[in-house]
């Protein structure tokens, strides 16, 4: 008779951590497939900004990258947020340190600007801003400012571009970029409709200008599942981080999902948000580590700014 201790379930014992923690698991569209699986919850940075805001579990299990789970404990300041992998970062938001944001405040003083901030930024930069949007509300949000003050646009300068292009808003951008999606060129995404010449594109505002022109939808990950449930075409070119086909093809089964290639990938992959692995959210549940923190006066101003946006995009 074999005494070898049987192999973890690693899926069942998360479901058991996960009741006897009172937590509830978060996850973000580009998450591995296993992770959205089990999860509560899977959307784009707006809804899993509403779930975290309504939600009465006492522990938030966030499978994404930083940015979101620090929005959650934002707005949860007396629950436990917990990453996976703690070092799950964000281009963009490496590309908007809140020193270089404060400093460039200082030197335009002069401006008065009103500040919108994509999500996608820490908590330094959320609090110096007056109002956060994701790609889900960004037009809505950039609507709501004020006609008296220039809007500065951080950190996702095609983002930006993108809002202009469908409001009548000037805005000044802040220079980042999302590193997974400037892999996209014109003519990576020329050649696979070249291959398709029947399928609609769609394709993250987070693109290049020159990939948006190209696409018959741009719109945030969540508005990409009705898009794709609705389209009349069977073959659709999908122009955003890998992980989205998998929820893609459970919801639209129907449908031949192409992903949007690069110059050199037959797709584009995050490695921040490809970090998480079901043994992480195992661990994390089970240690409650890594947990993410938000300094109070950070927290209390950073928090007005989300709250605006969640109340302006109702
Ligand atoms: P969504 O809010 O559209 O899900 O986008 C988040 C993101 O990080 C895109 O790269
Ligand atoms: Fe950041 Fe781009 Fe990864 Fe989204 S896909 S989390 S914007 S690096």
């Amino acid at each position: 008779m074999s005494t070898a201790t049987p192999a973890l379930d690693l899926k069942e014992d998360i479901l058991r951590l996960k009741k006897e923690r009172n937590a509830i698991i978060l996850a973000h569209n580009y998450q591995i497939g296993p992770i959205q699986d089990l999860a509560d919850y899977v959307g784009d940075s707006l809804g899993l900004s509403y779930r975290a805001q309504e939600t009465d579990a006492q522990v938030i299990a966030f499978c994404g990258v930083h940015f979101m789970a620090e929005t959650a404990k934002i707005l949860n300041p007396e629950k436990t947020v917990v990453l996976p992998d703690k070092d799950a970062g964000c281009s963009l938001e490496q590309s908007c340190p809140a020193h270089a944001l404060h400093k460039y405040l200082d030197d335009h003083a002069d401006r008065n600007y009103y500040i919108v901030a994509y999500i996608n930024c820490s908590g330094g930069v959320k609090a110096l801003s007056d109002v956060i949007c994701t790609s889900g509300n960004a037009v809505r949000i950039v609507e709501q400012a004020p006609k008296d003050r220039p809007i500065l646009f951080v950190p996702d300068a095609n983002l930006g571009a993108w809002v202009m292009e469908n409001t009548d808003r000037k805005m000044d951008l802040w220079q980042g970029a999302c590193y997974v999606h400037v892999e996209f060129t014109r003519d990576s995404i020329q050649k696979i409709k070249d291959e398709y010449p029947d399928a609609v594109v769609v394709a993250h505002p987070e693109c290049t200008t020159a990939v948006r022109l190209l696409a018959d939808e741009v719109c945030s990950t969540e508005k990409m599942i009705s898009f794709c449930k609705n389209a009349e075409a069977t073959n659709i070119i999908v122009v955003t981080e890998s992980g989205m086909l998998h929820r893609l093809q459970k919801e639209a089964p129907d449908k031949n999902l192409i992903p949007g290639p690069t110059e050199s990938c037959a797709c584009s992959d995050c490695k921040y948000m490809k970090m998480n692995t079901l043994e992480k959210l195992h661990a994390c549940l089970e240690t409650l580590e890594p947990q993410v923190e938000v300094p109070e006066d950070i927290r209390l101003k950073a928090e007005a700014a989300v709250v605006r946006m969640l109340e302006q995009s109702k």
